[in-house]
Formats: structure tokens, C-alpha cells, sequence
């Protein structure tokens, strides 16, 4: 392999220099975390797995216009993006109450909420990722009124697509997150999305059984998370076969 030179390496992924100006690389590592990294392991497929399943989501946006950072998967581990900057938010769309809504506002895990939610995080390690409002977003400057609203309206239409999408195969989207970015296009500047699409940043249960098929196998110690991330990408149909050896090495740290 060529040299590259690192842009950044985050707990999922590492983002290398692309090949022409205004691209990047990004590598799908193994790790897992949860609990702003007090849980870690690494589990073997993962990345694969997650490489395929974001490119599979992310190119099926583009069809419908959900303008994104992907551009094309080079091989098993990683895909060609658009570079952009990050805006430092979290934005995560609720259909059922599951996680930190279900704590925070008493409301039983499994229950309909009245209608889609759509949140906003700031992405700050240190704080623990810290729920926020529009006030706290516009008056810190993190994005403005434009941005707010292209990320909300963007998110409820992605919030449709996917609900669609997953219930055609069997499952539930109980609820995800999207990272945006800003593409600076000469004197314009779009909000695309960016980041992955993957059952690390979704919430998605069997439709029949309300098996959990996502992170928070890994988050609560449920075992076989890869085989269920296998799951999802055999009936999405794209992979025929789970990849062998699916297991997990190298876990430390707390359980929930
Ligand atoms: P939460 O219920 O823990 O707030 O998570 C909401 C959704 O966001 C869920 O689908 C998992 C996803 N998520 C991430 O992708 N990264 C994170 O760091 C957290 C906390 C949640
Ligand atoms: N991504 C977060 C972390 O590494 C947590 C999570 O997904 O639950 O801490």
C-alpha cells in the first residue's frame, strides 16, 4: 500500500488524504466503543460490514437527491468521500422511544412516540456529547437558522426513506444518528450528509421478534454483534453469506 497521509482518526474510522483535491479516504477499523470509549472491543468484520452497509445507504440517498458525502467504495475498507467541514452536531431522529429519551423522559423502551423526534447533540467528547436546543446552537454559533433547518428537513426525509427501506426486509428503524457536513462549492455552500449509515449509528429491531440487529448488542452485552450487522447486510442483499470467523477479540471495560 502507498503512503497516505492521516487527516484524523476517530473510534470507528480513519480518514486519509484523498486522491484529488477535495476527497478523502475513509477506512472502517474494527473498534467498537460505547460510553465515550469506557467500553471498548474490537470485533472482527465489523468494518467490512459497516463499509458496505453505509455505501449501500448512502448511494441509495443519492438516488433520491439526499445530497451526501459519499462518492464511491474503493475495496472492502474503505470508501471515497467528498471532504467537508463537519458541523459539530449529532442529529438523531426518533420513532420509538429506546436510549437515553427512554431515561431521560421515563417513557418505556418499545413505545411509539407520538411522532418522528429530531434532536440535536453537540459532538464533544468531554462533555459527554451533551443534548442541546436551536437557542444553544445559533447563539454559540455551531450552525445557523439555514442549516437547522436543511439538517431537520433532510433527516425526516433520510427518517422516511430508511423506515421504508428496513420495513421492506423485516425491521424496525427505532431511531439513528447523521452527522452533517458543509461542501463549499465556490461561493456556495451546501449541507450534505456525512459520516456513515450503519447499524453503529442506528437503533434496528426485527419487526416480529424486536431482536435488537444493532450497537446496542455490543453496548449492552448481548453478544453476536457482528453476526446481527451480517444480518442486516444479508437482507438488505448485500452480502449473500455472513463472512466467517465472526469473533470477538480484544473486549475491555464496563458493561452498562
Ligand atoms: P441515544 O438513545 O443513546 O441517544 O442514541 C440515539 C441514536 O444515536 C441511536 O441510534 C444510537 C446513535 N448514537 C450514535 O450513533 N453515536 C453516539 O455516540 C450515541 C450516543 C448514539
Ligand atoms: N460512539 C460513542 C462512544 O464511543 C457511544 C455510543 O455509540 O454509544 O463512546
Amino acid at each position: 500500500m502507498t503512503r497516505r497521509k492521516k487527516v484524523y482518526e476517530g473510534k470507528a474510522k480513519i480518514l486519509y488524504e484523498g486522491p484529488e483535491p477535495g476527497t478523502l479516504v475513509a477506512y472502517f477499523k474494527d473498534d467498537a466503543t460505547a460510553f465515550n470509549n469506557q467500553k471498548h472491543a474490537r470485533l472482527e468484520g465489523k468494518g467490512v460490514l459497516n463499509n458496505r452497509i453505509s455505501e449501500f445507504i448512502m448511494e441509495k440517498l443519492n438516488t433520491i437527491s439526499v445530497p451526501t458525502h459519499f462518492i464511491r467504495r474503493l475495496n472492502m475498507r474503505e470508501q471515497l468521500i467528498r471532504e467537508v467541514e463537519i458541523i459539530p452536531l449529532e442529529v438523531v431522529c426518533r420513532n420509538v422511544a429506546a436510549g437515553s429519551i427512554a431515561t431521560r423522559l421515563g417513557l418505556e423502551e418499545g413505545s411509539a412516540l407520538p411522532r418522528s423526534i429530531v434532536e440535536f447533540y453537540y459532538k464533544n467528547d468531554a462533555l459527554q456529547d451533551p443534548i442541546v436546543s436551536e437557542e444553544h446552537i445559533t447563539a454559540f454559533n455551531w450552525a445557523s437558522t439555514q442549516e437547522i433547518d436543511d439538517m431537520v428537513s433532510l433527516t425526516l426525509r433520510v427518517n422516511d426513506f430508511l423506515c421504508g427501506l428496513f420495513a421492506a426486509v423485516g425491521i424496525k428503524l427505532i431511531d439513528f444518528k447523521l452527522e452533517y457536513g458543509r461542501l463549499y462549492e465556490g461561493e456556495m455552500v451546501r449541507t450534505i450528509v456525512a459520516d456513515e449509515i450503519s447499524p453503529d449509528s442506528c437503533r434496528l429491531w426485527d419487526m416480529t421478534t424486536n431482536e435488537k440487529m444493532d450497537k446496542d448488542r455490543f453496548r449492552r452485552d448481548l453478544g453476536g454483534v457482528t453476526e446481527a450487522y451480517a444480518e442486516v447486510a444479508r437482507r438488505l442483499g448485500i452480502m449473500k453469506d455472513p463472512p466467517p470467523n465472526l469473533t470477538v477479540v480484544g473486549e475491555t471495560g464496563a458493561a452498562e
